[in-house]
């Protein structure tokens, strides 16, 4: 199966997160398309028979880029196996209610598209700290504390799941070929 891995990044995680997705597609002997949508570009393949889009919140939306993308791409995207993997924060938090806050962060992108993936997986991203300018570690900091998150801005804290992501694209990829 030739599967589209489409994925927004800001700071790099959802890339780091599509390359892991695209590597347990061809693990599993199937062909991964990894596409970066804020490139603008197009992909390889006309009609990949089916996709897996990653994409980060920041400021409780998705990149602006990867919205269009969807927006774009609903019609075919319903047509084949799609699911949709969604970074944050906010779905690490060990309060349940913010956790369910996060898992309705999709829910924008896909009433105003009309995507409708059949699977989706929240998976929480990282704090980059060495990476970001005065002002946005500021406010990032500020942000940790309220969610109980690491504080530490001298080093780079990373919170994805990866034994997670590879169960569900293996779930995904039986559910697809089903
Ligand atoms: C400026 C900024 C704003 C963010 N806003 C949110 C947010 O509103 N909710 C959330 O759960 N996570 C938020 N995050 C956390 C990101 O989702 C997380 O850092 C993710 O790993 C970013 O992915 P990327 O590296 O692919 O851009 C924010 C991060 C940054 C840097």
């Amino acid at each position: 199966m030739i599967i589209l891995v489409g994925y927004a990044t800001v700071e790099g995680q959802t890339r780091k997160i599509a390359e892991a997705v695209a590597s347990a597609v061809e693990a599993a002997g199937d062909r991964a398309l990894l596409f970066d949508i804020s490139s603008g570009g197009e992909y390889a393949v006309a009609h990949p028979e089916a996709a897996i889009l990653c994409a980060p919140v920041h400021a409780a939306r998705y990149p602006a880029a990867f919205a269009r993308f969807v927006r774009q791409e609903a019609a075919w995207l319903n047509a084949v196996p799609s699911a949709f993997v969604s970074v944050s924060l906010l779905i690490r938090s060990e309060f349940e209610e913010e956790r369910e806050e996060a898992t309705h962060f999709p829910d924008h992108v896909f009433e105003e598209s009309g995507w409708k993936p059949g699977m989706i997986h929240h998976a929480a991203g990282a704090l980059r700290y060495t990476e970001y300018d005065f002002f946005k570690r500021w406010i990032i900091r500020r942000m940790a504390e309220h969610e109980n998150a690491p504080t530490d801005v001298s080093r780079d804290h990373e919170f994805t799941d990866w034994k997670a992501l590879s169960a569900f694209v293996a779930g995904f990829l039986a559910s697809a070929k089903a």
